[in-house]
């Protein structure tokens, strides 16, 4: 049993999409609509469009769509009930009694307080003698007692089975305990036993936004290997978008965040005072992370370590966090491998010192490509002045300026001489981009046919279009809907993506209730929801009148007539059972 759209529509008419989306995405008012940039990839300029008659949002850009519930569940990977259930309680709404399947809700849940007990189980371990050693592996590191309490930090024993065992009392099943990577489950021998993830380990819960325990990494107190365990992909877990410590960090007010490599890192910046500390989880750090990171800043310090593994995971942070239009700037990590050592030696002034002098993006990379060079030689400042502008015609003119005059100074060659060079390196680059929108406009237009929520569009391109203007009509006038309804039916659809649509739009026209893409979102994806969207948009170019509608029921009924000698190799699965339950009536 569905959610009631009474609810739902109830819900909206308490949240407006602005303001959900607002609290989200910074929004601008342009006419009739809003627009900003798009949560959902990487842009410097806004596609991404909210539409408040519609109480819908397109992103122009990457082409996600929805109603408010599909927002919810893109921005924080939830299911529908999840999705509903979070703005119900923001909206203050208390959720219809039953009736509904929360199964996935539920289990979350559940996961969230088995990680929680596990948090508590591991930060006790450190007051237990015997795990003297771990406690003294923290103090030995200069942790203060007051910092293992804040970021809750403890200690998996040298046992196999302590915490499956003691969540098990608590009312926790195996299998809830395997699903949440705390527990591994071993089929030896035909027999099935459990056993603890983490064992003898220093561990590091990592906490969410919402303050949920939703991971653990696992630290050897030891040279041994591997040095870090962490938790792997779970139902409340996904690596590709874990930032450590941003529970903390998001509330320092700094509008800038200090991205470093390790946990340790963290902990130790934020005893000092750099509460804005936050380290990126998993190997290779990814656009959902970055994206996360510009909702909460407009600046990133990049201190990573200062290693040749240091030097590639920062061009790589550069890369992907310059899509994001946050400014960037780059620490040169001097005096220590990381910044725990570098504080732990100098103490927090000197750390202070290197984050003033950090580099911004065009200095770093200017510093990078001027060690590949011998400057020693005639050949070495040519072919690097030649790379040095090829740099700069990437940048803003006051950058060029300032740069092209340090230059000149430093090499004796004149300013004119380099700003001839960084011109034409920037015709090149204007060409260069020129070719490629040329490429990309080509790739998109022959790609207009294509959907992949619907495969079949693109084979039958010209009945697509009219399943599809029939659906946007109907949306927006159902009296169009009722005068039609015994001229068409979903069975008439050739494109099976498009007759699940208007079997859905049926279902709602037919309760006598006005069309809302969110009435769509129980049926439909997040990412089925932007097609859907796509095309109940579509509405803004109808002709609105009932002849169009019945043009569009026209080519249907002729393709259907063209296409029934087809062999049933060549039918849809609909087709197939039509054809099959149209024999046996005639038999
Ligand atoms: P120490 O200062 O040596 O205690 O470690 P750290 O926390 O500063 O980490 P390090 O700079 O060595 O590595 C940076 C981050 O990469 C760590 O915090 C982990 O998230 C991750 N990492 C390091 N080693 C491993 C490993 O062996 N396995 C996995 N999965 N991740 C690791
Ligand atoms: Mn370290």
């Amino acid at each position: 049993m569905p959610i009631s759209p009474q609810f739902i529509q109830e819900l909206q008419d308490k949240l407006d999409i602005e303001t959900v989306v607002g609290a989200q995405v910074a929004l601008k008012r342009r006419g009739k609509t809003l627009v900003g940039l798009c949560p959902f990839h990487n842009e410097k300029t806004p596609s991404f469009t909210v539409y408040p008659d519609t109480r819908s949002f397109y992103c122009f850009g990457c082409g996600a769509g929805g109603d408010i519930i599909t927002f919810v569940r893109r921005m924080e990977n939830l299911d529908y009930v999840e999705a509903v259930k979070t703005l119900a309680q923001s909206a203050g709404l208390p959720m219809p009694e039953d009736g509904y399947d929360d199964s996935l809700f539920r289990q979350r849940q559940r996961l969230l307080a088995a990680n929680r007990e596990a948090a508590r189980f591991f930060n006790a371990q450190l007051n237990d003698p015997r795990n003297r050693a771990a406690l003294d592996y923290f103090l030995r590191r200069g942790l203060t007692p007051n910092t293992i309490r804040k970021f809750g930090l403890g200690y998996a024993p040298d046992d196999w089975r302590q915490l499956t065992d003691h969540l098990k009392e608590k009312g926790f099943t195996a299998q809830e305990l395997v699903l949440a990577n705390l527990t591994r489950r071993s089929d030896k021998n035909g027999r099935t036993s459990y056993y603890d993830s983490f064992r003898n380990r220093v561990m590091f819960p990592i906490i969410d936004l919402q303050g949920n325990v939703i991971a653990f990494g696992g630290r050897v107190m030891d040279d041994s290997k591997p040095k870090y365990i962490n938790t792997s992909d779970t139902p409340v877990y996904k690596k590709s978008n874990g930032v450590f410590a941003l529970n903390f960090a998001k509330n320092s007010n700094e509008n800038r965040l200090i991205l470093v490599e390790g946990y340790m890192d963290v902990i130790a910046l934020h005893q000092a005072g750099f509460t804005n500390a936050i380290a990126c989880l998993g190997t290779a750090f990814t656009s959902e992370q970055a994206n996360l990171l510009s909702r909460y800043a407009d600046e990133i310090l990049i201190c990573y370590d200062n290693d040749e593994a240091g030097r590639k995971a920062t061009r790589r942070a550069l890369e992907v966090l310059g899509k994001t239009g946050m400014k960037l700037l780059v620490v040169q990590m001097e005096g220590g491998k990381d910044a725990d050592e570098i504080i732990r030696t100098y103490g927090p002034e000197r750390f202070a010192d290197l984050l003033n002098g950090a580099a911004n993006r065009t200095e770093y990379r200017l510093l990078r490509e001027r060690e590949k060079y011998n400057l020693l030689t005639d050949d070495g400042k040519l072919r690097f002045l030649t790379a040095a502008s090829s740099i700069l015609a990437e940048c803003g003119e006051i950058e060029q300026e300032l740069y092209a005059a340090r230059l000149s100074n430093e090499f004796g060659v004149s300013v004119e001489s380099l700003k001839a060079q960084i011109r034409s390196a920037r015709g090149r680059l204007r060409r260069q981009a020129e070719k490629e929108k040329q490429q990309q406009q080509m790739t998109l237009l022959s790609k207009s046919a294509e959907d992949h929520n619907n495969p079949e569009r693109r084979q039958h391109l010209r009945q697509a279009r009219a399943e599809e203007t029939l659906i946007a009509s109907f949306f927006r006038n159902p009296d169009f809907y009722h005068k039609l309804k015994d001229s068409v039916s979903p069975d008439d659809f050739v494109t099976d993506f498009n007759r699940r649509v208007m079997r859905t739009l049926c279902g709602i026209l037919d309760a006598g209730l006005t069309p809302e893409l969110s009435l769509f979102a129980q049926e439909f994806d997040p990412e089925e929801m932007a097609t859907v969207t796509r095309i109940c948009r579509s509405a803004e170019t109808l002709h609105n009148s009932l002849q169009e509608c019945e043009d569009c029921i026209a080519v249907l009924k002729t393709s259907q007539q063209q296409t029934a000698p087809q062999t049933v190799a060549q039918m849809s699965d609909e087709e197939y059972r039509r054809q099959f339950a149209a024999l046996k009536e005639q038999k």
